[in-house]
């Protein structure tokens, strides 16, 4: 028995150490058949992690994609609802009044035909149309339409701190928009813009505005607007027809522009609408590049803003403007000339940011009532 136990005991050490090269052969063989394997068919291991890359970006595409949908419904909704201009067809009064309807919509149209510097009645512009910034003769929603001038006309307004009527508004825009001089009250042109724009906007309840009308008040950036990323908007979105120097691009008669300028020497100069960032960047948004709508617009608001910087850092004409805004306090936030109601440096009325501008304006308002009260 005392000679058994050392025998057994070797016996177990042997068996043991040949478990574990049994072991180490099967390990061997296992490996080197995987080995084998990989180094035959050559799996792209990356590309089992580049599949759930994949998967994840389609994801984000079909969300995208889903959002966008819902958002062009949501615009198509809205859109139908948004005022309609009356044909002029649809006229039911004498043919006289209804010729001067169709003059005063050519001249709306094709303004510099008429009183641009080839003008056949008047040179009195600087060869823009009004239908240039007042989209399809003044009724395209959102796009500086006449929706509501005749219903809230004459109207208090604060630029000139007056009461003013139509002939007033549009011959702000002869001297501002395009450049020229005031057309005569009286006169056979300035009647029948009048009557048309009062023709179009008649379905309209006095007093009130029609959905859609105007420019679209975009909300203020976080930030000041940026010229330098406009100016690279402006060369891959905008100068294939405003051209490289803003100037426009004329039509084979030099009568008209085929694509209107947005700066220089026949631009709209620095007293009108335009030149102020927010009514640049709510004009664009949903009318340009040509063919944008607000069901399908073709710029975000950053890129709206940024670009409206970058126009109206370019030279153009100037225009005495001294007698406007009277009452600064009233003054518009990006009214880009001093002096102002509030602590405010020009350079932030013209870029932005406004929100502290417009959240000052505010608080400056409710402390007056308060002490009013
Ligand atoms: C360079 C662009 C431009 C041109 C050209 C232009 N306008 Fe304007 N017009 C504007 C802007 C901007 C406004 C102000 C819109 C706003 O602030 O909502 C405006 C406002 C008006 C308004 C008042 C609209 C309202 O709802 O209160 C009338 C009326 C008008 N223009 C008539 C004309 C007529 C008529 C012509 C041509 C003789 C003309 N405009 C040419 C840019 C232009
Ligand atoms: C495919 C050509 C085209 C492109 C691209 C284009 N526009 Fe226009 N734009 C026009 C035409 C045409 C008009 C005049 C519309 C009319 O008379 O019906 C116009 C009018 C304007 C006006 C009002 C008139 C004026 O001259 O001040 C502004 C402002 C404007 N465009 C800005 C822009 C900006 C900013 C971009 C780039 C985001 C842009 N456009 C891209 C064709 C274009």
């Amino acid at each position: 028995m005392t000679e058994g136990t050392p025998h057994s005991e070797i016996n177990q050490s042997l068996l043991k150490v040949i478990r574990l090269l049994v072991g180490t052969v099967i390990l061997l063989v296992f490996a080197l058949i995987v080995v084998g394997t990989i180094s035959i068919f050559k799996p792209d291991v990356s590309s089992w992690f580049k599949k759930s890359n994949e998967s994840i970006a389609r994801e984000a595409e079909k969300k995208k994609a889903f959002e966008e949908w819902s958002a062009a419904n949501q615009a198509k909704l809205e859109s139908a609802t948004f005022w309609h201009a009356p044909e002029l067809n649809e006229f039911k009064g004498d043919s006289l009044k209804l010729k001067q309807l169709k003059y005063g919509k050519e001249l709306i149209a094709h303004t510099a035909k008429y009183l641009g510097p080839k003008g056949s009645v008047m040179q009195i512009t600087n060869g823009m149309n009004c239908q240039n910034c007042h989209l399809d003769a003044g009724t395209k929603p959102w796009g500086n339409n006449y929706a509501s001038v005749f219903s809230t006309y004459p109207k208090y307004r604060a630029r000139s701190g007056q009461v003013e009527n139509i002939y007033k508004r549009i011959n702000d825009c002869m001297e501002r928009s395009l450049n020229g001089k005031a057309l005569p009250e009286s006169g056979k042109e300035m009647q029948a813009i009048k009557s048309y724009i009062e023709y179009i906007g008649s379905k309209v309840p006095k007093g009130s505005k029609a959905k859609g009308s105007g420019i679209f008040e975009l909300d203020y950036l976080n930030r000041a607007a940026d010229p330098s990323m406009g100016a690279k908007l402006y060369e891959n979105k905008c100068q294939s027809c405003h051209q490289p120097n803003g100037e426009g691009l004329m039509a084979a008669d030099q009568v008209e522009y085929t694509y209107p300028p947005l700066w220089g020497q026949h631009s709209y100069n620095q007293g009108a609408g335009l030149f102020r960032i927010s009514r640049f960047a709510g004009y664009i948004k949903y009318n340009m590049p040509q063919g944008a709508t607000y069901e399908k617009p073709q710029l975000t608001d950053e890129e709206a803003w940024d670009i409206a910087a970058f126009v109206n850092s370019q030279p153009r004409p100037n225009k005495d403007i001294s007698k406007d805004w009277p009452k600064i306090e009233e003054k518009p936030i990006d009214h880009p000339f001093g002096l102002f109601s509030d602590p405010y440096p020009e350079q932030q009325h013209k870029y932005g940011p406004f929100k502290p501008i417009s959240d000052y304006k505010k608080k400056e308002k409710e402390n007056q009532s308060k002490t009013k009260s």
